[in-house]
């Protein structure tokens, strides 16, 4: 099979991984670009690219087929039409859009250009989500009935160089890390129809601790402790809280309770983690070996699974559809928290497809035809 032909726009912080990543999935990464074209050239110096330029440049680029789009969230909607204008395939960062109408447009567009766009998280398609998911789907803990998800803490300004956009619309706890937490439960459980929400914003601003930027205060724009409650479509209930405003916490991240037990599922933000089950009769918890690949930090897979589903025309997993559907939710948690009123969901998705057991990155390789 011809490798893929992949630009990456938005090298920053996280790019690092998706560079590395896609070039040992076999992805040919022919060029990158920034607003700070200073940031493209020093990745493609760090990685080998042959092509470091501005945005214009690389969608100008006709042997460029996948964009990936790993702009600040406010830039997202934005770069992805761009890239569907100029007839790219593309995947972008999480959020996919900042609301349901951007989203809406971004998907009308792929649709009548006969183009994909997906979006991360592909967090799920790692191998501790992969494993809860068989686990759920061959019956151990019976029919689910009921989730919870928490993801608390005390922001991101202790650690990230610029963290200014975690503050401003489309970041806040619920949009930057919900997309990890909502799609492990929509792979797991499947579309959510109604919900409810509550938020706040407990600091007006936030004080910078890195060593770059120490003592700078930003604004904070986006409610910081955001929960809400789900209604999944199969009739399970969902409870998801995530805050930047809580200091210390002792919560699990996810657990899946079901008619014949329990299953803890670990941080949907990494590929692994331990996966236990506790059946109703059992007396302590089992730890699950993972049935699948993907243990480190596997960003890209998702660009991956949308080469090879594009080459075979199948669909691909962390796809528009159910990147629009997470969006949906978390902003129909914000509109229920103004409104005081329940939230009725319009987007609905398919789960994504499992992947075999055993699955792993020389699997993968394989299935895209690369040595
Ligand atoms: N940093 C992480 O650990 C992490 C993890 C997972 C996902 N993400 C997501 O990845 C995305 C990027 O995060 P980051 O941490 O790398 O941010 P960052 O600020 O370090 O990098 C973003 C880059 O995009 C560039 N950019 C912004 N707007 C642009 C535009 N219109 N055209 C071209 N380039 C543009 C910026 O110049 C910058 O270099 C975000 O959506 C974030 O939620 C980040």
């Amino acid at each position: 099979m011809e490798r893929a032909k992949v630009g990456i726009i938005g090298c920053g912080n996280i790019s690092e991984f998706y560079f590395k990543n896609c070039l040992a999935f076999g992805l040919d990464v022919v060029a990158c670009a920034d607003l700070d074209v200073s940031r493209a050239k020093s990745r493609a110096e760090q990685f080998g690219i042959p092509k470091a330029c501005s945005v214009e440049e690389l969608l100008a680029d006709e042997g460029v087929e996948f964009v990936i789009n790993l702009t600040v969230p406010s830039a997202h909607a934005n770069v992805s039409m761009s890239a569907l204008q100029a007839g790219k395939h593309v995947h972008s960062e999480k959020p996919l859009a900042l609301n349901l109408e951007e989203g809406l447009s971004l998907l009308a567009l792929a649709k009548e250009k006969n183009l994909r766009v997906g979006a991360a998280p592909d967090t799920f398609l790692g191998s501790a989500l992969q494993t809860s998911r068989k686990l759920i789907d061959d019956g151990w803990i019976g029919k689910p009935v009921a989730a919870t998800a928490f993801m608390v803490g005390h922001g991101v300004e202790s650690w990230h160089p610029n963290p200014d956009f975690f503050y401003q619309p489309g970041g806040g706890p619920m949009f930057d890390m919900g997309p990890y937490y909502l799609t492990a439960l929509v792979n797991l459980l499947g579309p959510v129809r109604r919900l409810t929400g509550l938020t706040q914003v407990t600091f007006p601003e936030r004080t910078i601790t890195t060593t770059s930027r120490f003592g700078e205060k930003i604004p904070v724009n986006v409610p910081t402790h955001v929960t809400g409650l789900l209604e999944f479509e199969q009739g399970a209930i969902g409870t998801i809280v995530t805050s930047f405003d809580v200091w210390h916490a002792e919560l699990p991240r996810i657990e899946i309770y079901g008619t014949e037990g329990t299953l803890s599922v670990p941080d949907p933000n990494y590929f692994t983690g331990s996966v236990r089950v506790r059946r109703k009769s059992a007396t302590a918890w089992s730890e699950v070996a993972h049935l699948f690949g993907f243990e480190e930090n596997s960003r890209g897979l998702a660009v991956a699974d949308m080469v090879d589903a594009v080459r075979k025309g199948r669909p691909h997993r962390a796809s528009g559809e159910l990147a629009l559907h997470i969006v949906e939710l978390m902003e129909g948690i914000h509109v229920s928290a103004q409104s005081g009123r329940h939230y009725d969901v319009q987007s609905r998705c398919d789960r994504p497809a499992s992947f075999s057991v055993g699955f792993d990155e020389q699997a993968l390789r394989l299935t895209l035809g690369v040595k």
